[in-house]
């Protein structure tokens, strides 16, 4: 099959990786074909070396992207074998990736105030979305939602992009708000103003937030995570329904209108 839009196997070398909190690692990747081109809330497939059972690649989204050093960051909690494995990978391995994959998240015109909401590892894929808020000169407010406060990851590079605004909730209370990010998303979506509010994490808490910001009347997009086979539409692995009928999150997303997704 030849390659839809610009993705392409590309070779990458791990540089480095370290633990970011408790099951997260932060790695970061040489890739200068892809990170002069990937764009916020797209992805990438990455082969992880080491178990020839393992016939499948990995679906990742990046932190940050540098394109003049080559290189691409991404953060991932370590959830199975493949996960593990790549966390584990030593400096200098060599494998490859598929990409830049999917379609990012979209700016719409004349946006002033943003709400930025990142559930568990959804945090990720949010990164490189306040990055391109700073430089757009966008006010963006960050809702992180985490299990427990050992869980909240970068929130001094999140402070340091300019968000002026930064709320916690915890699963267990430990800091910030407790329960998910809905029980401080409806307040903040009914007094703020929001142009847009941009959404990545557990499926039941973007759900939450698409009804909360339907009911206020704030446009809202999605970063799904679905099950991925092949992450270029050859498979249909990653079909959901939508008002539009079925749709491959691989090519069509992974980021939709919360209106378009039946949930
Ligand atoms: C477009 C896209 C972007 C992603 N970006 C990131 C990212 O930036 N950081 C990150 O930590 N993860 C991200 N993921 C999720 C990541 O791809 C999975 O965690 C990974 O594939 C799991 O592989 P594994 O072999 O370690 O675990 P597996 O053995 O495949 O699965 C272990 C457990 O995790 C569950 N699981 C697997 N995949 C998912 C998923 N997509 N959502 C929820 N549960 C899952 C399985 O049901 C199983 O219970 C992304 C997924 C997609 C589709
Ligand atoms: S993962 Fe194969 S079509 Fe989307």
């Amino acid at each position: 099959m030849s390659a839809p839009s610009n993705a392409r196997v590309l070779p990458v070398t791990i540089l480095g990786s370290e633990p970011l909190a408790p099951g997260f690692m932060r790695t970061s990747l040489a890739c200068p074909d892809l990170a002069c081109q990937i764009q916020p809330g797209q992805f990438f497939n990455i082969s992880v070396p080491g178990d020839a059972r393992e016939l499948l690649r990995i679906p990742m989204s990046y932190v940050g992207a540098d394109p003049s050093q080559g290189t691409v960051e991404i953060a991932f909690r370590i959830v199975g074998n493949g996960t593990r494995r790549l966390a584990g990978l030593p400096t200098g391995t060599r494998t490859d990736l598929i990409g830049p994959l999917g379609h990012g998240w979209r700016y719409p015109e004349g946006m002033r105030r943003a709400l930025i909401v990142g559930g568990g590892s959804g945090v990720a894929p949010v990164m490189a979305l306040a990055g391109r808020l700073a430089r757009m000169d966008v006010e963006f407010h960050v809702v992180q939602g985490a299990r427990t406060s050992r869980e909240v990851i970068y929130e001094n590079e999140i402070r340091a992009l300019g968000a002026a605004r930064f709320e916690v909730t915890t699963d267990d209370g430990s800091r910030g708000t407790k329960g998910f990010p809905t029980a401080v998303v409806g307040g903040l979506v009914a007094s703020e103003c929001y142009d847009q509010v941009y959404a990545c994490g557990p499926q039941p808490m973007m759900r939450g937030i698409a009804e909360l910001c339907r009911k206020a009347g704030v446009p809202c997009m999605v970063s799904l995570e679905t099950g991925m086979g092949c992450g270029f539409g050859a498979c249909a692995t990653c079909a959901i329904d939508t008002v539009n009928g079925k749709r491959g999150v691989c090519v069509d997303g992974p980021v939709f209108d919360a209106e378009e997704v039946i949930w």
